[in-house]
C-alpha cells in the first residue's frame, strides 16, 4: 500500500465532493437564524426551539421550490405558506408522515441577499412574530435559497412531530447508497493514509 502513489490532483478530485457537499457556511447561517429567532424566544421568556432534523430537511426542500418566486411586497407572505399537504414529494424525499405535520407550520420571507437583521426582523417584527411567540411550537427548521429563507416549526404533539412514515421507498434507498458510498470512500481513503 505504501508504494501506491496517487497524485494530489487525483485526491483532490476524489475530496471534492465532500468539499462540496459540506454546508459549512450554509449550515452556519441557518444556524443564525435560528439562535436569533430563539434570543427573541427567550425575551418572550419562552423556552429555545431545538433544531429539528427532519423540519431542517424539509425548510431545505421548500426553499428549493421558492427560490424563483419573486419576494412579495415587503418581503413576508401574507401567512404561513400553502399548508403541508401541497408538498408530499418533499415530504416523501425527508420521509415525514404527512399526518405529523399538520400542527406545524411553514413561515417562508424573502429578503434580496438575505440581509441576516433583515432577515432577522422579518421573523420577529411581522406577522409571523405570532408563531414564534408561541409554547406551542418546540423545534425548527431552517433552509435558505437564493433570496430565500424558510422557517418550519414543530410541536411536540403527534400532529406536529414530522415523525417518519410507515413507508419509505425509494428516498431511504437513496440515503442508504449515499452514505455507503461515502463509506466506502472513507475506507479507501483510510487505506491509501496507511
Ligand atoms: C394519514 O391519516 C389518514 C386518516 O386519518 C390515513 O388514511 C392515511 O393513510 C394516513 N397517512 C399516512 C401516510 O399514514
Ligand atoms: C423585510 O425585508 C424587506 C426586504 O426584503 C424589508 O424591506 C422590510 O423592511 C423587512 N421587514 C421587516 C418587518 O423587517
Ligand atoms: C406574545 O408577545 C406579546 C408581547 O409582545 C405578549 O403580550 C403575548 O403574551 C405573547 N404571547 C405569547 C403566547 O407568549
Amino acid at each position: 500500500m505504501a508504494s501506491l502513489r496517487v497524485p494530489p490532483a487525483a485526491l483532490l478530485f476524489l475530496l471534492a465532493p465532500l468539499l462540496i457537499l459540506a454546508p459549512v457556511n450554509c449550515d452556519d447561517e441557518e444556524g443564525h437564524v435560528l439562535s436569533g429567532i430563539n434570543s427573541y424566544r427567550q425575551s418572550h421568556n419562552l423556552p429555545a426551539l431545538t433544531k429539528h432534523d427532519k423540519a431542517d430537511c424539509l425548510a431545505d426542500e421548500i426553499a428549493d421550490e421558492m427560490e424563483n418566486q419573486p419576494c412579495p411586497r415587503g418581503g413576508i407572505t401574507p401567512g404561513p405558506a400553502s399548508q403541508f399537504t401541497q408538498y408530499p414529494k418533499l415530504l416523501g424525499k425527508c420521509d415525514i408522515d404527512i399526518n405529523t405535520t399538520t400542527e406545524g407550520v411553514i413561515l417562508p420571507v424573502c429578503v434580496h441577499d438575505r440581509v441576516a437583521t433583515l432577515v432577522l426582523t422579518n421573523y420577529t417584527l411581522s406577522q409571523h412574530a405570532r408563531y414564534l411567540n408561541n409554547s406551542k411550537y418546540t423545534g425548527a427548521g431552517v433552509g435558505t435559497e437564493k433570496d430565500w429563507t424558510v422557517l418550519v416549526l414543530t410541536t411536540n404533539t403527534v400532529g406536529g412531530s414530522f415523525a417518519s412514515g410507515a413507508t419509505c421507498l425509494i428516498n431511504c434507498v437513496f440515503g442508504w447508497s449515499h452514505y455507503l458510498m461515502f463509506l466506502l470512500l472513507g475506507v479507501f481513503l483510510v487505506d491509501y493514509a496507511h
